[in-house]
């Protein structure tokens, strides 16, 4: 059988895990052909391609970013891009597609099935905000290097007595912030699932360092947006909380801090940091395991499907279930870090 295989969206430790797998997986047990698309689904619709051996996949197991490359490419939103997929799917005989990513490729991946080709696919997004799966592929190890920073800020918010705002990744979902921000002991945790009151926050922050403290960190996702009640006025000050950008709302909440507690504020944006380098062994892992269920899904003619955590099992779950759905944080894990503040 021929097989493709390609990473799309954001880069996330793990990734070159998972195409190890899939490529040991697929030559060794089965005896298929894996066809590597450069940058995504970009690579499928222009035929930008490599064969697999086992050379490419040698010694990549601890590196970080994605050996094949990756690409926030979407072809059912080009002007003729099914198209140009099917054509290089024909042209190179390939049976199915084995696709890695995010809400975006696994949306995509959810067209392309739609029209017509086998389509497995392995959730990966350091926000772990994939429906239908426990984690993503990347996850932990952001969550990491995001409480190490915050362990680093620590010894400087308190050293200065400084309050410092640090911004995390989380666009839809605030799962990085969130559980970094309980690792790393954050004062404050803000998300897109529960709109911050800037009022609350202000005065509980000059409670604490009237009464017992003389640093606070506050933990802020790049998605999270003010309340409805509060947002009038932060509009007009700061501009409009609608699109995000990033270091966008930690800047606000961090000079809005500022001014109302005349406290020395400081703000960290950690951004990239937080998809690179080297995985932990749980993305390891995890890439490893979803890459062997992958192959052997498409191997038993699964289609439509995606490998998916449950609890300690790996399972397989529609795609059409999952694909273009969020996953936002649960409460009693926001009821975590708002009890420990
Ligand atoms: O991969 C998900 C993500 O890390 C988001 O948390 C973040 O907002 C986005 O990617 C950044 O994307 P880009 O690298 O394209 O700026």
């Amino acid at each position: 059988m021929r097989i493709g295989l390609l990473t799309g969206g954001g880069d996330c430790p793990g990734l070159n895990a998972a195409i190890r797998a899939v490529v040991k997986h697929a030559l060794g047990e089965y005896g298929h052909t894996v066809i590597g698309f450069r940058n995504g689904w970009k690579g499928v619709a222009s035929g930008d391609l490599q064969p697999m051996s086992r050379d490419d996949i040698r010694g990549v197991l601890d590196s970080g970013g994605t050996l094949l490359g990756t690409a926030r490419f979407h072809p059912h939103r080009q002007e003729g891009g099914l198209e140009a997929v099917h054509a290089t799917l024909e042209a190179e005989r390939i049976e199915a597609l084995i696709c890695i990513g995010g809400d975006g490729t696994l949306h995509a991946a959810s067209k392309v099935a739609e029209s017509g080709v086998k389509v497995v696919a392995i959730p990966k997004t350091i926000d772990n905000d994939v429906a239908g799966t426990d984690r993503s592929i990347g996850f932990e190890t952001a969550v990491h290097i995001a409480t190490e920073a915050i362990d680093r800020i620590h010894t400087t918010a308190e050293s200065h007595n400084r309050v410092m705002v640090i911004e995390l990744m989380g666009r839809e979902a605030g799962w990085i912030a969130v559980q970094a921000g309980i690792a790393g002991g954050a004062e404050v945790v803000l998300t897109p699932e529960q709109p911050f009151d800037i009022d609350r926050i202000t005065a509980y922050l000059r409670h604490r360092h009237r009464a017992h403290a003389n640093f606070s960190i506050v933990v802020v996702a790049e998605g999270a947006v003010p309340a409805a009640n509060t947002s009038m006025e932060w509009q007009t000050k700061y501009g409009d909380f609608g699109e995000i950008v990033a270091g966008a709302v930690g800047e606000k909440v961090a000079a809005e801090i500022a001014t109302r507690t005349g406290f020395d504020t400081r703000v960290t944006v950690l951004g990239h940091v937080q998809r690179g380098g080297t995985p932990l062994p749980s993305d390891r892992i995890l890439g490893s395991r979803f890459g062997v269920a992958a192959v052997d899904a498409i191997s038993t003619g699964h289609s439509e499907v995606m490998t998916a955590l449950h609890g300690e099992d790996v399972v397989l779950v529609p795609l059409a279930e999952v694909a273009g759905k969020s996953k936002p944080v649960p409460q009693d894990l926001i009821r975590v870090a708002s009890a420990l503040a």
